[in-house]
């Protein structure tokens, strides 16, 4: 079994990340063999501005790691390192029906909004594919968002295999990730980059407090009981917290005279405890960068390996030589 996923550098990570997709990464990664990376080339599709791409993928590297992603039993790379996979996505491209994209969600959606989309977007469903197809993976943790992309997949791979009659594709699964409990962002919507509400993992101290503070919640006055089930605060606390601490805040909620702001506190120093030991992880990598290249070159070399020759079953398949003359 091989694990595999991709994500995208486009900013600093926040809570909705971690709770939704990036502990759910690092919790698989004690099977056979897991494969993650950063997905650098998608992320050009977006982010545009050279120096924004290089320190975002620098920081997802840093973030991961900190997290507790272990390079002893996971495999971390960054995509643009592994050029065999963008030759794979040319390879992959020639079998893909202009239909098939056209019914892809971040380009139609894109085109229903009046945005001129451009050929790396539209695309973009190949590259995943081949992002997938070049590790022989059997497993993929996405988010609900990425499934059409899995069925893209599955759709190329079998294509790709019928059309030159030979097992050339390993058929991936995915495996959804599950919807844990919605994360809400500062205005109490579901914590997006786009809705500008996210509360970053590692934000300094003094800045987090800042953001939960700032937290909306109800005008239940001080003495009056409140329900922890429609609060936000609360809502983020039950991420963090065992079960035990979770309804004795509620009880708290429910008795009446806490404030608001004394449970934004409480949350406040629940997450720091909550993130310590990474907050710790991430300062040793941030005083020796050096450390976290390694890994990531290590990971490209063992990647790449695996790369090479799931392209040069691809190459040979489609009448190429099976490596390059030269
Ligand atoms: N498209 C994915 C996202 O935005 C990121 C990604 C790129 C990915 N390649 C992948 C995820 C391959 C899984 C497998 O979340």
């Amino acid at each position: 079994m091989r694990v595999l996923s991709g994500i995208q550098p486009t900013g600093r990570f926040h809570l909705g990340n971690y709770f939704g997709a990036i502990r759910q990464y690092i919790a698989l990664q004690n099977n056979e063999q897991a494969f993650y990376f950063i997905a650098d080339l998608h992320a050009l599709t977006t982010v545009r501005n050279p120096a924004d791409l290089k320190q975002y993928t620098h920081d997802a590297a840093l973030d991961l790691l900190a997290l507790g992603l272990n390079p002893d039993q996971a495999t971390l790379f960054r995509q643009s390192d592994v050029p065999e996979v963008t030759e794979l996505t040319w390879l992959l491209m020639t079998v893909t029906q202009m239909s098939l994209l056209e019914k892809c969600h971040a380009y139609k959606d894109k085109l229903a909004r009046g945005i001129a989309a451009d050929a790396g977007l539209f695309t973009y469903p190949v590259l995943m594919a081949a992002d997938i197809l070049a590790y022989d993976s059997t497993l993929v943790p996405v988010g609900q968002d990425q499934i059409q992309h899995l069925e893209v997949t599955r759709d190329l791979a079998l294509r790709f295999n019928h059309i030159y009659q030979q097992e050339v594709f390993v058929l991936p699964e995915a495996h959804v990730l599950a919807e844990t409990a919605k994360v809400p962002g500062t205005d109490g919507e579901k914590m997006s980059k786009s809705y500008g509400n996210t509360i970053e993992i590692f934000e300094p101290e003094k800045k987090l407090r800042k953001k939960f503070m700032a937290i909306k919640t109800d005008s239940t006055p001080v003495e009056d009981p409140k329900n922890p089930e429609t609060d936000s605060v609360f809502q983020l606390y039950r991420l963090f917290a065992t079960p035990p601490e979770q309804a004795a805040l509620a009880e708290r909620y429910r008795a009446g005279g806490m404030g608001y702001g004394e449970a934004k506190q409480t949350l406040f120093e629940k997450a720091i405890e909550y993130f310590a030991a990474a907050r710790e992880r991430r300062a040793h990598f941030e005083a020796h960068p050096e450390d976290a290249e390694e890994v990531l070159k290590q990971g490209a070399r063992k990647a790449r390996e695996k790369a090479r020759q799931v392209l040069e079953r691809a190459r040979s398949a489609c009448g190429l030589s099976a490596k390059p003359a030269v």
